[in-house]
């Protein structure tokens, strides 16, 4: 696997698959790679007969009270997980390397923003959108792999895509899950051991929305009220719940079967997301 650190080293690969007919999957992370990352390489491999993982902790998009500090960092053991998944490049540059001194653009994708996470950390979605068009553009991927637990970053990212025009498909990997139902992600590392065992309260909340949904229930508030008891009985602290168009991420009045519940919610400092669509296909694991 070729390790990539600077901008032209990765024109000069991706000219090299071109030459050759190859075609191109991107994987954008900030690292720290768990299972979920892992299943996105695997979809990726599906797609594309090369894969390159980029591994980025994008300073832009923390928020000055954020954890960017903190944030879990583990290049040479993602370097690794990424060569065992079969990824054909990793590209780790420094930050310099993409935001150069005087760097003074930005990419904002306005109305989808606005609300869920984009509301509680302001500034958050322009630095995914500026950091996810720049590699867009430098890699020029046939396609590009991103998790749907992070689902309004994918409805942004699949948006920029189309108005600016990118050639790349844009793809929504299946969350992947704890045995226990917690989405992988990797601020689980932050939870103590205590917080780990109720942190699958998210998910409780949205199953239990979609067994109310099942049984006939089309009220947002009796929806929201099902998500909420778990979160309670288990000492999250809500950041929001929130009932919305799977699609437009516009809030929904009656639930439907394209209706999409997203969580975000604090678990002792983590916060934690997660998603379902009520009416969308079960998948366990
Ligand atoms: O989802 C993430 O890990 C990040 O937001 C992304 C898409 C890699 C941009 O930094």
């Amino acid at each position: 696997m070729i390790r990539l650190a600077t901008v032209p080293e990765v024109r000069t690969l991706v000219a090299e698959w071109r030459r050759a007919s190859l075609r191109v999957a991107l994987v954008p992370t900030m690292g720290a790679l768990h299972g979920g990352h892992l299943s996105l390489v695997r979809e990726a491999k599906r797609r594309a007969s090369r894969v390159a993982v980029s591994i980025f902790v994008n300073p832009l998009q923390f928020g000055p009270n954020e954890d960017l500090a903190r944030y879990p960092r583990d290049l040479e053991g993602d370097v690794a997980k990424c060569s065992a998944a079969g990824a054909d490049a990793v590209f780790h540059p420094e930050p310099a390397e993409l935001y150069p001194p005087g760097f003074d653009t930005s990419v904002e994708v306005a109305r989808l923003a606005k609300g869920l996470c984009g509301e509680r950390r302001p500034g958050h979605f322009r630095g995914v959108a500026t950091v996810v068009t720049k590699l867009l553009v430098l890699f020029s991927p046939d396609v590009a792999v991103f998790g749907r637990k992070d689902y309004q970053q994918l409805k942004i990212v699949e948006r920029l895509a189309l108005d600016l025009g990118l050639p790349t498909e844009i793809v929504g990997a299946p969350i992947v899950r704890e045995p226990d139902g917690l989405a992988m992600s990797s601020r689980n590392a932050y939870l103590s051991p205590e917080e780990r065992r109720g942190a699958p309260c998210l998910r409780e909340g949205l199953l239990a929305a979609r067994r109310l949904f099942a049984a006939g229930e089309r009220d947002v508030e009796k929806l929201r009220e099902a998500i909420l008891i778990p979160l309670a009985a288990n000492g999250a602290r809500m950041d929001y719940v929130e009932l919305r168009d799977r699609d437009t991420l516009l809030p929904e009045r009656t639930a439907r079967a394209t209706t999409i519940a997203l969580v975000a919610a604090f678990i002792g400092r983590t916060r934690l997301i997660d998603n379902e669509i009520l009416g969308g296909e079960m998948r366990v694991g």
